[in-house]
């Protein structure tokens, strides 16, 4: 057996006390939406890796393409003018399969490389267009955008208080989430309704002419697996229009399928002018973010970049050769060898196996869209009342849910669910017949 001293490694958003307690989870391999680890148990991963690993964990043709890319140009940058022909072949590549017509994609790393990126952007233009001030940038509770400079300040949950965040040009909104935050009596188009103008009345408040955009994610992930409310985004919308404030999609988590379309703007009609993406971009089979732009903020950002000499940005992977022609692949994998079409079809049964566990006590919430979901635990199921947060509820069904073979997340009070792309039926009955007998040991 593999002994490891693990007291080398720092471990980031990981329950510390649980951590001590049973150590590390040390993965081995993985064989389709299953991992092994290094003592030979199998667990069904129901969180796909980190939402990424969509399309299994051994892909042939994702891991052929990127040996022969290794062979073929094994690394290079895509700075100074010069870039492999490989990330030319996927900018275009995901302009075209990106809801605009034209347009064009910044690479980085990561999704919250990506989200800085997109904010140093904005940032740029409008001070090249002389409006200096134009630089706040709203988000939603809940909403997660990365752990970057930025994207910390973006992403609006209270742990980035350890850090001193947000600074001061990040402005955090409410979330639409109906089940938490609706009023009594408040129907979900009124709750919808009552969002949307306090959003308005933010902005007006603030001052439109210094808000630079407002960053969403289609559907809260990180933040608990949240779908808007009714028509939010429909509300939202000509709201952002009216004070010309650009809509940035992060479709990091959303993006290349998780909601049943290949966008989750697709899902919920929202006609964005950027687009963040990554995780699913490569099915996380290499760090990869992007940034997207439509034609007309492209058009205006180089012409200032012209004016400046260059866009003062990029990091030394950024458009890597491999990751190009992974993610060429991987979207290839995706439309065309019926991952899609599978998230589609699944999504029914998936969605009613998950309403079963609505007749426990102790769960106030079932929710989720294609392959995401989330079960929300609770106190008490008519006042809606959390756990005390010193029981870590959520900490306990993941734990004891790995000792019955199923890898879940705990996100706060919710627990989520988002497996991979390529799930059949019988795998879903097998996360959730784990689940329920995970739910009856922690509750009885
Ligand atoms: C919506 C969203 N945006 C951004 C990020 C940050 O991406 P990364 O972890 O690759 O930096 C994440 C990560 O989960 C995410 O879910």
């Amino acid at each position: 057996m593999l002994q490891r001293n693990t007291s080398s490694h720092l471990y980031g958003f990981t329950d510390l006390k649980s951590l001590n307690e049973r150590g590390p989870l040390v993965i081995s391999y993985g064989k389709g939406i299953y991992v092994y680890d290094t003592k030979g148990n199998k667990y069904l991963d129901g969180n796909s890796g980190l939402w990424n690993q969509c399309a299994g964990f051994d892909h042939p043709g994702l891991i052929e393409v990127a040996k022969k890319q290794y062979e073929k140009f094994a690394g290079y940058h895509s700075l100074f003018g010069r870039l492999s022909e490989e990330t030319l072949q996927l900018s275009e590549k995901i302009i075209e399969v990106s809801p605009f017509d034209q347009g064009r994609v910044f690479f980085c790393n990561s999704g919250s490389e990506a989200n800085d990126t997109m904010v140093k952007m904005l940032w740029m233009l409008n001070a090249r267009i002389g409006k200096p001030n134009t630089r706040k940038i709203i988000t939603r509770i809940n909403g997660y955008h990365g752990v970057t400079l930025g994207a910390s300040s973006m992403t609006a949950k209270p742990y980035n208080k350890e850090f001193g965040l947000p600074s001061e040009e990040f402005i955090h909104i409410e979330c639409p989430h109906y089940w938490k935050y609706g009023l009594e009596n408040e129907t979900e188009e009124e709750f919808s309704l009552r969002m949307a103008k306090n959003l308005e009345e933010k902005i007006i408040k603030e001052d439109p002419e210094t808000i630079a955009g407002f960053v969403a994610e289609p559907v809260q992930g990180a933040g608990g697996c949240i779908p808007p409310s009714k028509s939010y985004f429909d509300l939202v919308q000509p709201i952002l229009k009216k004070y010309n404030i650009p809509f940035i999609a992060d479709e990091v988590i959303c993006g290349f399928g998780r909601t049943g379309n290949l966008w989750g703007c697709e899902t919920y009609s929202i006609k964005p002018d950027i687009i963040i993406s990554s995780k699913c971009l490569t099915a996380g089979y290499f760090p990869m973010g992007a940034v997207i732009v439509n034609k007309e903020f492209s058009d205006k950002f180089v012409e200032v970049s012209e004016e400046a000499e260059e866009f003062p940005h990029g990091f030394t992977a950024g458009g890597h050769p491999v990751g190009c022609a992974i993610a060429l692949k991987a979207i290839d994998v995706i439309m065309n060898e019926g991952l899609l079409e599978n998230v589609k079809l699944m999504e029914p049964y998936f969605l009613e196996r998950l309403n079963e566990f609505n007749d426990y006590e102790h769960i106030g919430e079932t929710r989720g869209i294609g392959l995401m979901a989330a079960l929300e635990m609770v106190k008490n199921k008519d006042t809606k009342e959390p756990f005390e947060g010193h029981l870590n509820m959520g900490d306990k069904v993941a734990n004891l849910s790995i000792d019955n073979g199923l890898i879940c997340r705990p996100l706060g009070p919710a627990i989520v669910l988002c497996p991979q792309f390529i799930i059949t039926k019988n795998q879903i009955d097998e996360i959730f017949d784990s689940l329920h007998k995970t739910i009856k040991q922690v509750f009885n």
